[in-house]
């Protein structure tokens, strides 16, 4: 009886270390769909015209973990930024992953 409670635990236990896990990103798949962020956040020093004027920050060099708590938060609506918010959306955790695995790693 006890035993048969531990397996179910341990099942649970891997199952949620499976669910937690981010998948680890490409830098070469993030470098391609990077191509449509580089509008905004290649240019040092560029801002935004619409919908109003806004500092675009700059991604490179920022942690990855940081990049996609901040892509993740744009997608859920925990982060609003209404050009961001679009973007976050139509990118999966995956994107996400390479997309921060390239910036993070020091490109631009
Ligand atoms: C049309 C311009 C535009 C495009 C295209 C764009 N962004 Fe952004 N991004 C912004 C602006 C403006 C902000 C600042 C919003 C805010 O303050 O919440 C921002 C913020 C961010 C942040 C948060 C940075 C921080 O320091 O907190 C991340 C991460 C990000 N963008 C990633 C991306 C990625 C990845 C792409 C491409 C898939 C992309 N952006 C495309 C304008 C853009």
């Amino acid at each position: 009886m006890i035993a048969r409670g531990m397996t179910a635990l341990a099942a649970l236990a891997v199952a949620g270390a499976a669910l937690a896990q981010t998948p680890a990103g490409s830098a070469e798949a993030g470098r391609k769909k990077a191509a449509m962020c580089e509008g905004c956040h290649g240019i040092p020093g560029y801002r935004t015209a619409y919908p109003v004027v806004y500092a675009v920050p700059k991604l490179g060099g920022q942690r990855p973990e940081y990049l996609v708590k901040a892509l993740q938060a744009y997608r859920s609506g925990e982060r609003w930024h209404p050009t961001m918010r679009g973007i976050a959306a139509g990118l999966t955790d995956e994107d996400m992953a390479d997309l921060a695995a390239y910036y993070g790693g020091g490109a631009k």
